[in-house]
């Protein structure tokens, strides 16, 4: 079912005192920066899992075929690599717009590559929400993101590209690698 999280976020002000503010990318945001920032930095966060959890009506499917997108999970232990990027507060305005789909802004504390440490936001989608998918069976996800496509594109590009973007940050996350390759070989067979 799709949701619209925009009004919400309006008033989940947590650096209201600040021009800018740091702003954690786990999914999309990682290789698709559609905005401005001042700057780019490699960082990680604790504590979270990153899952495909999050039903796409809008972007990677649609509301009768929705894809499955990246969210985070409670998962103490568990270190979830992505892109800090610093940017202006205004930006979230189009960011809230782009994100409706379940998403709420989360304060969190981001771990910089260098070493160093500040607090920042995410876009979160809890089970709460009512685009929530949750867990399944990693092939049946595979089938699932194999065959969505929505007005940003194929639900295929969006795992292959985060795919492509973590090994290039170095990072390792066993469920998005699985159900990368489940995904191309299923594309593989049907070839054949
Ligand atoms: C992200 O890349 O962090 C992200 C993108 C869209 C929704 C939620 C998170």
């Amino acid at each position: 079912m799709t949701v619209d999280t925009t009004q919400l976020n309006r008033g989940r002000v947590f650096f209201g005192h600040s021009d800018t503010l740091w702003l954690f990318g786990y999914g999309s945001l990682i290789w698709k920066t559609e905005f401005a920032y001042h700057e780019r930095r490699p960082a990680h966060i604790q504590g979270w899992a990153r899952r495909f959890w999050q039903g796409s009506h809008d972007h990677r499917g649609t509301p009768d075929a929705p894809g499955r997108v990246v969210t985070l999970v409670e998962s103490p232990g568990s270190t979830c690599h992505g892109m800090a990027y610093r940017i202006d507060t205004g930006t979230l305005g189009p960011l809230d717009v782009r994100e409706k789909n379940g998403y709420l802004r989360e304060q969190v504390m981001l771990h910089f590559a260098e070493g160093d440490h500040t607090e920042g936001l995410i876009y979160l989608a809890t089970k709460e929400n009512a685009a929530f998918l949750g867990d399944a069976p990693l092939d049946a996800m595979a089938r699932q993101i194999a065959a969505a496509h929505g007005p940003s594109g194929s639900n295929r590009d969006y795992l292959l590209n985060l795919a492509s973007a973590l090994d290039d940050l170095g990072a390792e996350d066993r469920h998005v690698f699985e159900l990368a390759a489940r995904v191309k070989a299923r594309q593989a067979r049907q070839k054949k």
